[in-house]
């Protein structure tokens, strides 16, 4: 069997730095001892139950319910995957693939409906609660995010992210949550893929609440966000982690910008701040030794908000002491990583995208190759190098910070026969091996994701789980594809074995789960 990645690589080797091309071959690769293993959710894209037992509506709620074919199929999470009920079935599944751990979020609607501590919903409680002792059954670690998009709704019409106010609400919220299962849940992630936030629901219209105030709003909410992580860091610093003992961080969505042309300079520049702009947006306050946005970014708002006749830099600054209360929280690096882009800049950058707008602050144009694509969906693109580029730049910008990478994955338009799914995983955990090889300090690997869900302005079109989920059936049946069964045998055997071929027929939890 030919590595299709390999033919991905190849495509690219006059262009960029190909690492991942080394990965090919049948020899097996062990991962590392004390190597982890997971798979991941998130609440609104599985629970459904949207306003069942008490829970308030949050912003994807609202949105789908006030403008329903804004999704591509119309649809939306009211039933989703049904957890809130079939939750004993997921627990299953996590024991059938053998994981070590499970990452899914809670919703703050669903704990907290007034959105404030003032009143914490019993129903809420009691469902988290089976949900973690179902898993701690079975010794599957719980992994828990405690934002993943699903902001409460009245809380986005006192200005969402982009409310200072929110760092307390967010902080208060967090502290809820670590006092009611902390005792059980060791591993915290305070947000999930910010960029995504700030850009796509402030910035853009590619997520709710789709406010689309470009080049302002979505610099507003970083900060702000960037804030509430921190204060929940310091809270469960200074006030549960000598009595719980756990780990806090945040975890950071990543594409990665490769040079059109290594040889010229000015894609070379423009590669370095699509980075940024990216990831280093949230990942420089945090990580690197200077704190504070990364200064690219400072640089170009700045010296464009002045020339665009803005009274002050479109970029909020963090002061001295902000800047020091940020940095440091984090106890590992949380990365979800899926897919490249080539970037450069030339005369056709400047004024490429509309201003002022985020695009337009890093007068660069980023675009994908149609070589990339393997499959039917065009979702995400196969680039292994780019991965084990993010690795290898994460470990020698930020002094190799411990990583788990916290989502890895790939979408199919359905079907059991997932070929592509499997190629996608092997090639992905080869260039994350590679980057091992070399010392990146690598901690755990999660699959996005157990089972199809709502995948957001996709709706049920797009389909990223390891079970397939039967959405015509009201019991909501979830049936392993092949890929489950090679995902299954690398957790078994902590090996990547690319020739294995699995038998499909039945699945069955092994001894010990
Ligand atoms: C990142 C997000 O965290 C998750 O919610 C989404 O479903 C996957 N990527 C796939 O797009």
């Amino acid at each position: 069997m030919l590595w299709k990645g390999f033919l991905v690589c190849a495509a690219l080797l006059a262009l960029a730095e190909c690492k991942a091309a080394r990965s090919v071959g049948h020899e097996p690769r062990k991962f590392p001892d004390g190597f982890l293993f997971g798979t991941a959710t998130a609440s609104y894209q599985i629970e459904g139950a949207w306003d069942k037992d008490g829970k308030s509506p949050n912003i994807w709620d609202h949105m789908t319910h006030s403008d329903p074919c804004l999704i591509k199929d119309c649809s939306n999470g009211d039933v989703a995957d049904d957890s809130y009920h079939l939750y004993k079935r997921d627990v299953e599944m996590m024991r059938e693939l053998g994981i070590d751990y499970y990452r899914f979020s809670m919703s703050w609607t669903r704990l907290m409906p007034t959105s404030f501590s003032d009143y914490i919903n019993p129903a809420g409680v009691e469902f988290y609660n089976n949900y973690i002792n179902e898993m701690m059954k079975y010794n599957i670690t719980p992994m828990v995010t405690l934002y993943h998009w699903d902001l409460p709704q009245k809380l986005q019409e006192m200005g969402g992210w982009t409310n200072p106010n929110i760092v307390d609400w967010y902080a208060d919220y967090a502290r809820t949550v670590y006092s009611l299962f902390g005792d059980r849940v060791k591993f915290w992630i305070t947000m999930n893929e910010p960029n995504i936030v700030c850009y796509n629901g402030y910035g853009d219209t590619s997520m709710a609440p789709r406010l689309n105030l470009k080049g302002v709003a979505e610099y507003l909410c970083a900060k702000n966000l960037l804030m509430a992580h921190a204060k929940a860091w310091h809270i469960y610093d200074e006030e549960f982690r000598s009595t719980q003992g756990g780990t806090v961080s945040i975890t950071l969505s990543s594409t990665w910008f490769e040079p059109e042309d290594k040889n010229n300079e000015d894609h070379v520049q423009a590669a370095e701040d699509s980075n940024q702009f990216d990831w280093g947006q949230y990942a420089h306050p945090i990580f690197s030794e200077s704190g504070g946005f990364p200064p690219e970014m400072v640089k170009n708002i700045g010296a464009k908000s002045a020339a665009q006749g803005f009274a002050r830099s479109r970029l909020p600054e963090f002061t001295e002491e902000e800047k020091a209360y940020v940095r440091g929280t984090s106890d590992y690096f949380g990365l979800n990583h899926y897919s490249s882009k080539l970037a450069y800049r030339n005369e056709s950058a400047y004024g490429y995208h509309e201003a002022p707008s985020f695009f337009d602050d890093t007068d660069t144009v980023s675009y994908n190759l149609e070589e990339w694509k393997i499959g039917e969906s065009d979702f995400v693109k196969v680039t292994p190098w780019g991965f084990y580029n993010i690795l290898t730049k994460i470990r020698k910008d930020y002094n190799n910070p411990s990583v788990y990478i916290t989502e890895n994955g790939f979408a199919t338009l359905g079907g059991l026969e997932d070929e592509d799914r499997i190629t996608y995983y092997r090639s992905y955990l080869a260039a994350m091996l590679d980057a091992i090889d070399e010392g990146s300090d690598i901690k755990a690997y999660t699959a996005w994701s157990i089972m199809d869900n709502f995948e957001w302005m996709q709706g049920y079109t797009e389909r990223f789980g390891l079970y397939e989920v039967d959405y015509s059936d009201p019991a909501r049946p979830r049936t392993p594809r092949k890929s489950a069964f090679v995902y299954k045998e690398i957790v078994r055997t902590r090996t990547l074995d690319f020739d294995y071929e699995p038998d499909t027929t039945v699945m069955t939890i092994d001894e010990g789960h």
